[in-house]
């Protein structure tokens, strides 16, 4: 298996696009290699489950298009939340950042990255990342907060984030080609907000609640409550009971 690295002349950055996770499909489908997309301003930024990511000035707003064969789709996650989580905390001496499951990136449990993973063809996948560098938005919906980087770290640059988030990114990729799943799985659950703690997770109307006690080898999250478990492949987290 070739070791991943997305050299200088994989990156494109354009100054407005609707998603850069378009642009990213759009290369891969054209080209068949890897690709780095940036852009300054989304015009139709997405996120997970259908929702919509405001693309503010200031922050990363990043898509790779990458080749991989994942034993399970949702160890894509896995690989992607701790990449985020890393490069956050790069500019975080004084506070710790945490993945709450699957891959959203938090800080004091305000939302400061979110992932969005997507199909392209074959073995390619998408990865788009959004970065709050600069600004975050306020009173989103009742359920979150947000926060921003440069809240707590002042004067970090996107080019900054983005030479980070890159590292890391290759960092896990390659240690998931070379290692497999396992030891992710470790260092993802040391930086899993409220790991062993009560969680509730919206699985589409329905709320799912437990003791977030593991994840399975397909990287489901496995709730337990009293002597029952059961697994959950996909669903927000709550910061907030409900
Ligand atoms: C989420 O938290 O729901 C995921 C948000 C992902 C946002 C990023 S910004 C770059 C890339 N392009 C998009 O349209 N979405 C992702």
């Amino acid at each position: 298996m070739n070791r991943i690295k997305f050299n200088k002349d994989v990156y494109v950055h354009i100054k407005e696009l609707s998603s850069t996770n378009d642009k990213a499909d759009e290369l891969l489908r054209q080209n068949h290699q890897p690709c780095v997309v940036q852009a300054d301003i989304q015009t139709n930024g997405r996120g997970r489950l259908g929702k919509v990511w405001q693309s503010l000035k200031g922050n990363l707003f990043v898509s790779f298009g990458v080749e991989i064969k994942p034993q399970a789709t949702a160890h894509l996650a896995v690989i992607a939340g701790l990449a985020g989580c890393d490069a956050v905390q790069h500019f975080l001496p004084n506070a710790k950042a945490e993945i709450k499951w699957p891959n959203d990136v938090l800080v004091q449990e305000k939302k400061i990255a979110g992932i969005l993973i997507e199909h392209s063809f074959d073995d390619f996948w998408v990865f788009g990342f959004g970065i709050n560098i600069e600004n975050f938005p306020e009173n989103i919906n009742q359920r979150y907060e947000c926060t921003a980087l440069n809240i707590f770290a002042k004067n970090v640059s996107e080019d900054e984030v983005l030479e980070k988030l890159v590292e890391n990114f290759e960092k896990y990729l390659n240690i998931y080609q070379k290692e497999g799943y396992e030891p992710l799985k470790k260092s993802y659950l040391d930086k899993a907000f409220r790991y062993g703690k009560r969680v509730q997770i919206k699985v589409n109307e329905r709320m799912v609640e437990g003791v977030f006690s593991a994840l399975t080898e397909d990287g489901r999250i496995i709730l337990k409550s009293g002597d029952n478990l059961q697994s959950v492949i996909a669903g927000e987290m709550l910061i907030k009971k409900e």
